[in-house]
């Protein structure tokens, strides 16, 4: 399978203006662009080789809520790939474990491809190699409890502590990512996830970028801040 590189455009740009440059001129064979569903549209009839992913969804149809879209809705305007528990949704909207398996379910039954996200925080990180483990193990235990069939399904190892701080020195090295992918891979297909694809994330940048993806473990890189500037992006997209 050909390395995967994930664009996840977070809360950016301000325009659908900038949306659809930014599109245009990152869309190549290969990518996945994340934009915020309200450029959804516009990036989806602007792309002819990437491919389009959302960056959440809702784990019902035609329910009575407000604000939210659910796979169906997504699906329909072509979404392919749907980013579901990234760490900034469990820290500023205090997303559980238990709704981000809700939303992997609905997702896979809706046959979108999903982006699960895991890592630790720096506390726990700092606590050491036994610990980590066992808390990005119970993440994915209860992220994916009860969930069968998991061809659709994609695991991003990111380490919150390593996630946009590319200009500092705190930042995982393809070494320590490429253990922890390893471990993941064979504790999701101890849980019957054979051939989970494990992508990782955390300030991945053009230049970082070659460092992880020479790793055969490492199945592709989800890219945040680099994303949005098409020069940087497209020269990680070349390295696939
Ligand atoms: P970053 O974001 O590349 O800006 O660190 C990655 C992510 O949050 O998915």
């Amino acid at each position: 399978m050909k390395k995967l590189v994930i664009g996840n455009w977070k809360l950016n740009p301000a325009t659908a203006i900038e949306a659809v440059r930014l599109a245009k001129a990152t869309d190549v064979e290969g990518a996945v662009l994340c934009p915020p569903d309200i450029f959804l549209m516009q990036v989806g009839e602007t792309i002819k080789k990437a491919s389009l992913g959302a960056q959440d969804l809702f784990w019902k149809d035609a329910a009575a809520v407000t604000g939210e879209a659910s796979a169906v809705q997504l699906k329909q305007i072509g979404v392919l790939y749907v980013i579901v528990g990234h760490s900034s949704r469990r820290e500023e909207l205090k997303e559980t474990d238990e709704l981000v398996n809700l939303k992997v379910k609905a997702a896979l039954a809706a046959k979108l491809k999903v982006i699960l996200c895991v890592g630790e925080d720096l506390d726990i990180h700092k606590q050491g190699e036994v610990k980590t483990r066992a808390f990005v193990l119970e993440q994915l235990k209860r992220d994916l409890d009860g969930v069968s069939g998991g061809e659709n399904l994609i695991v991003a190892y990111e380490p919150v502590w390593s996630i946009s701080t590319s200009n500092t020195n705190l930042v995982d090295t393809p070494e320590e990512a490429s253990i922890m992918i390893r471990y993941i891979k064979d504790e999701s297909s101890k849980m019957g996830f054979d051939k989970v694809p494990v992508l990782y994330g955390g300030s991945v940048d053009s230049k970082r970028a070659k460092d992880f993806l020479s790793r055969g473990i490492i199945d592709g890189v989800l890219v945040g801040k680099a994303s949005l500037n098409a020069e940087k992006f497209k020269q990680i997209i070349s390295l696939v």
